[in-house]
C-alpha cells in the first residue's frame, strides 16, 4: 500500500492523459493521492479532481513563486476554497529564497495571513521552504501550527529534528534516487520511519530510473524502494509505515 502525499495532478501537464495517469497509480498500488494547490486557480482544479476521483484528495494554498499576485480578496478566496469537502491540509505555502520569483517581503507577508487561515480552520499545513530554512522555522514556531509536512525536504537531519519536534512530518521525494544526494539520505537514515511521508511532487522531480521524463504518482514505489534500501527495511513496511503516516496527518480514515 502506497500514498503519494503531494502530487500537483491539477497541473496542465496532465490535461491530456489525467484519467490514465490515475489508472496507472492504482494498478501500481498506490490508494490515494493527494493534490497540492499552488494558487486559487489551480487549488480549484484540485478540489474539482477531489470531487470527480474517489482516491484523491484535495489541498488548497499559494505557493511562494505564486505570492506577489496575492492580495486581500484573493486570500478571502483562499479561505473559501479551504472549506470545500475533501480538502485534507493548507498548502503548499512557505518560502522560496532561491528562486526568488515572487519579492521576498511579500513571500513572508502571504505565508503568514495563510497560517492564519490554516490555525484558524484547523487545517495541517503543507510547507515549501527552497533555501530560507531559518525564517521559515522561526515562522513556523511563532504560527503556533503544530500538524503539518516540511514538503520536498531540503535541510539537514538537525534541522529535520527540530521540524519533529514542533510535531511536523519530513516528505522524502523522488530526488532521493539520485546518486549527489548524500543529504537526504543521511535524512532518511536518522529520522524515525514514523516521521516520514513520501511524495512524488510530480510532474517534477522524476525518481531513476524514469529521470528526464514527466513524474507521476505510479513512480513513487521507487521512492518507497530507495528509502527502504537506506534504511535496511522491507519496502513494504516502507510504504505502510508512510501511508499510515499521511493517513494520520491528514485526517483519511481507511
Ligand atoms: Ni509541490
Amino acid at each position: 500500500m502506497l500514498i503519494d502525499s503531494h502530487a500537483h495532478l491539477e497541473m496542465s501537464e496532465f490535461d491530456h492523459d489525467r484519467r490514465n495517469v490515475i489508472e496507472r497509480a492504482i494498478s501500481a498500488g498506490v490508494e490515494y493521492i493527494i493534490t497540492v494547490g499552488t494558487n486559487a486557480q489551480l487549488s480549484q482544479k484540485a478540489i474539482a479532481l477531489a470531487a470527480e476521483f474517489d482516491n484523491v484528495f484535495a489541498t488548497v494554498g499559494i505557493h511562494p513563486h505564486d505570492a506577489a499576485a496575492a492580495d486581500d480578496e484573493i486570500l478571502d478566496k483562499m479561505k473559501e476554497l479551504a472549506r470545500q469537502p475533501k480538502v485534507v491540509a493548507y498548502g503548499e505555502i512557505g518560502l522560496d529564497f532561491f528562486r526568488n520569483i515572487s519579492p521576498r517581503q511579500k513571500q513572508i507577508d502571504v505565508f503568514s495571513r495563510q497560517m492564519k487561515i490554516a490555525r484558524e480552520l484547523n487545517l495541517p499545513i503543507i510547507i515549501h521552504d527552497r533555501d530560507a530554512h531559518e525564517q521559515v522555522l522561526r515562522m513556523v514556531e511563532e504560527s503556533g501550527i503544530r500538524r503539518g509536512v516540511f514538503h520536498c525536504f531540503s535541510g539537514d537531519a538537525e534541522m529535520a529534528k527540530k521540524c519533529v519536534e514542533l510535531g511536523f512530518y519530513i516528505s522524502i521525494p523522488g530526488t532521493v534516487t539520485f546518486d549527489k544526494t548524500k543529504n537526504i539520505a543521511d535524512v532518511v537514515k536518522k529520522i524515525p520511519m514514523e516521521y516520514l511521508l513520501l511524495e512524488t511532487d510530480c510532474p517534477y522531480l522524476t525518481p531513476v530510473p524514469y529521470r528526464g521524463k514527466r513524474n507521476e504518482p505510479s513512480f513513487i514505489v521507487h521512492t518507497a524502494k530507495k528509502v527502504a534500501q537506506i534504511k535496511s527495511l522491507p519496502w513494504q513496511d516502507v510504504a505502510r509505515a508512510a501511508a499510515a503516516n499521511t493517513k494520520k496527518l491528514f485526517g483519511i480514515k481507511n
